[in-house]
């Protein structure tokens, strides 16, 4: 058995989409207003829903470590609550350094890529993955299963 995960990769920002383009665009703004006064690492996620809606946010540090954030399931999570019956079309990750430039693609932690696959498997619709840096090259993943091989999803749990 032979796994592979298929990532577009494109230059640049400016060779994206338009609608990849202005979603990364909002993830940047939302990166901005990051509260990482810890780590430094401001990120942004912004989602779009099947219903046009754009949502972002931001990683949102905590003074006990653990208990902070990560952007994609910020602007998920909020996403869900407000639009539980919306399908997630896409999600663009962005970064801003502290001290340097971010010059590659921020990928979804672990723990994030596990929220985005409950959506992905809840509504049945692949989750576009558009991932940046602050410039060079952007990948875009056509769904999270993609970024997830082997993944524990609830099938598991009706035994
Ligand atoms: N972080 C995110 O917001 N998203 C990721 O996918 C990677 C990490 C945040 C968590 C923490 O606030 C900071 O970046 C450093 O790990």
């Amino acid at each position: 058995m032979l796994i592979q995960t298929e990532i577009k990769v494109f230059s640049s920002r400016t060779d994206l989409p338009v609608k990849e383009g202005d979603l990364l665009d909002v993830a940047h703004e939302a990166a901005k207003h990051a509260y990482a006064p810890y780590s430094r690492f401001k990120v942004g996620a912004a989602v779009l829903l099947e219903n046009g809606h754009i949502i972002s946010g931001n990683n949102q540090e905590n003074a006990v470590y653990p208990l902070g954030t990560c952007a994609e399931r910020v602007a998920l999570f909020y996403a869900s609550a407000q639009f539980p019956e919306t399908p997630v079309a896409k999600i663009a990750i962005t970064a801003i350094g502290h001290e340097s430039e971010i010059t590659r693609p921020v990928p979804p932690c672990g723990s994030c890529r596990q929220a985005l696959l409950e959506y992905e498997v809840k509504f049945g619709e692949p989750i576009e993955v558009v991932m940046a840096g602050e410039r060079g090259e952007v990948y875009i993943a056509k769904s999270v299963a993609d970024l997830l091989p082997l993944s524990f999803s609830n099938d598991f749990l009706s035994v």
